[in-house]
């Protein structure tokens, strides 16, 4: 195996979109930033080096980080934020993983600008268990504010209401034409009769996304960096988070056709509705073609994406096993959802707040890591309920038992203790899609409905042979989604809302995994050039 070296320069670069340019903060410039490649089992280092006035810290989303969570990197869960000024090299190999993941700030919302893609191949000589795509393209799909991102968010902090949305969404960083500014957006140039993968990532702050090629079917063959069973769909559901490997199959003539990404969201919130739309381009074809167009899903059309969730199943193949916890240790039930707090200073003298088990996380003043790692008190407790305060209807509107406790609680489990957590979206406020992320684990999605979760039946309904092993799940609005997975990684590992506006809002958690007593089942002592806060 290989080292691989990167040298990420946070910068400030003024950047043009929608006919308006504003400075964004980037990596080495680039929007959307450097891809990170290598092969499984290659460890990289990455230098991230802070040249702009935000602190800064970058997760590898998906990446398992076994033992060496110190690399994670969300800031104040395993270190304490890059201030401007200082560097940091995360370390960390890349084990038993392939496929496409990505990475991002993981502290404000600085991710809106500063997000990449990470392609890990499979080991040398290891084919894809598909045919060999002629080629392949990384697409990221994002969304983009006029305004300065970070001043929408502090903005809604301080009223207590909800932030506005994005202008548009983007594909590769282009929105396509959108009114009033007309621009090419990104196109993509393939030949004819020719196979390729696209590795599809949703970096969009606020929004799952359909996604849809005029007149080509895609083949989707991994999700999260896990490979699926191929199935055939012409349009795809990614959210926040997520990843999805598709191939396609030029056809044998030429042309130019539409690519476009929309909302999902089966809830009355506010979203962006603006379609981002880019083309792929036969070459030999005019440029000045006229494109076959396609329309994606409205945004509440629930029926596609749960066909498209239920298509999903593991591949399972004797190579790249479902290794499915079949006992449990710890069964959990989470709500998550949104609720209501007193706030004197804003301006209904009340604030929106984001839960799970009614617990609205507070943020530490230094890394959950640290406090665990070197045994420091009065940082976290440990007494995050399994359960949901009180037995209620969940997904009924109810006007009582709105304020949430805050508290910065962990929930702890011993080295290769198993977990089925349900997650279950609560109608609060409103019911809500949830993007629910976890660091450090992938976890089978092994049963989902809508509703409330029913203990007594739900269960024999699990999938404990093919689920899909996954890193971000889609809790549906108004039902649950329950996974299972097994704590063999010593560490503080985040669990939250991929939204990232409910995560400020205190959507979100950490698991606390104590050390095994094995020789390689320890976190292992920090960097020397961990930040300090
Ligand atoms: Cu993709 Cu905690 O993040």
């Amino acid at each position: 195996c290989m080292v691989r070296h990167y040298k990420f320069n946070v910068v400030l670069k003024n950047t043009t979109r929608m006919c308006s340019t504003k400075p964004i903060v980037t990596v080495n410039g680039r929007y959307p930033g450097p891809t990170l490649v290598a092969r499984e089992d290659d460890t990289i280092l990455v230098k991230v080096v802070n040249h702009v006035k935000y602190n800064v810290s970058i997760h590898w989303h998906g990446i398992r980080q076994i033992r060496t969570g110190w690399a994670d990197g969300p800031a104040y869960i395993t270190q304490c934020p890059i201030q401007p000024g200082q560097s940091y090299v995360y370390n960390f190999t890349v084990t038993g993983q392939r496929g496409t993941l990505w990475w991002h700030a993981h502290i404000l919302w600085l991710r809106a600008t500063v997000h990449g893609a990470i392609v890990i191949l499979p080991k040398r000589d290891v084919p894809y268990p598909f045919p060999k795509p002629h080629k392949e393209e990384i697409v990221i799909l994002g969304e983009w504010w006029k305004s300065d991102v970070e001043a929408v968010i502090n903005e809604a902090l301080k009223s207590g209401m909800a932030p506005n949305v994005s202008d548009a969404h983007t594909i590769n960083g282009h929105p396509g034409p959108v009114s009033g500014c007309p621009s090419q957006g990104y196109t993509l140039p393939v030949r004819p009769g020719k196979t390729y993968m696209l590795r599809i990532i949703n970096a969009a702050l606020n929004e799952e996304l359909f996604f849809k090629i005029a007149a080509h079917q895609l083949t989707v063959v991994e999700v999260d960096a896990t490979y699926v069973k191929p199935f055939k769909t012409d349009t795809i559901v990614i959210a926040p988070g997520q990843t999805t490997n598709v191939l396609v199959t030029t056809h044998r003539g030429g042309g130019k056709y539409m690519v476009a990404a929309s909302p999902f969201m089966d809830a009355p919130i506010l979203v962006d509705n603006v379609t981002a739309t880019a083309f792929i381009h036969y070459t030999g074809s005019l440029t000045s073609a006229v494109p076959t167009l396609t329309s994606t899903p409205l945004k509440n059309a629930t029926s596609v994406a749960t066909k498209f969730i239920s298509a999903l199943r593991s591949l399972n193949s004797k190579q790249y096993p479902a290794n499915v916890p079949l006992k449990i240790d710890h069964s959990l039930l989470f709500t998550v959802g949104l609720g209501i707090n007193p706030c004197p200073t804003c301006v209904n003298g009340s604030r929106v707040v984001a839960s799970i088990n009614n617990v609205t996380f507070v943020m530490p003043k230094i890394s959950l890591l640290q406090a665990h790692f070197f045994n420091i008190g009065g940082v976290f407790t440990s007494d995050f309920p399994g359960n949901p305060p009180v037995p209620f209807n969940f997904t009924s509107t109810q006007v009582t038992n709105f304020a949430t406790k805050q508290g910065t609680k962990l929930y702890r489990l011993a080295y290769n203790d198993t977990v089925q957590l349900v997650l279950q979206d609560t109608g609060m406020i409103t019911p809500e899609n949830h993007p629910i992320h976890l660091h450090g684990f992938n976890f089978f999605e092994v049963g989902r409905g809508l509703g409330n979760f029913n203990p007594e039946t739900d269960p024999k309904n699990f999938n404990l042979v093919d689920p899909v092993e996954r890193n971000t799940v889609g809790v549906p609005s108004g039902g649950w989604t329950a996974i299972r997975f097994r704590a063999d990684n010593p560490g503080v590992w985040f669990m939250h809302c991929h939204l990232e506006v409910h995560t400020t809002w205190g959507l979100k958690m950490a698991f606390v995994v104590d050390n095994g007593k094995g020789p390689n089942e320890s976190v292992l002592p920090p960097p020397s050039d961990l930040p300090k806060c």
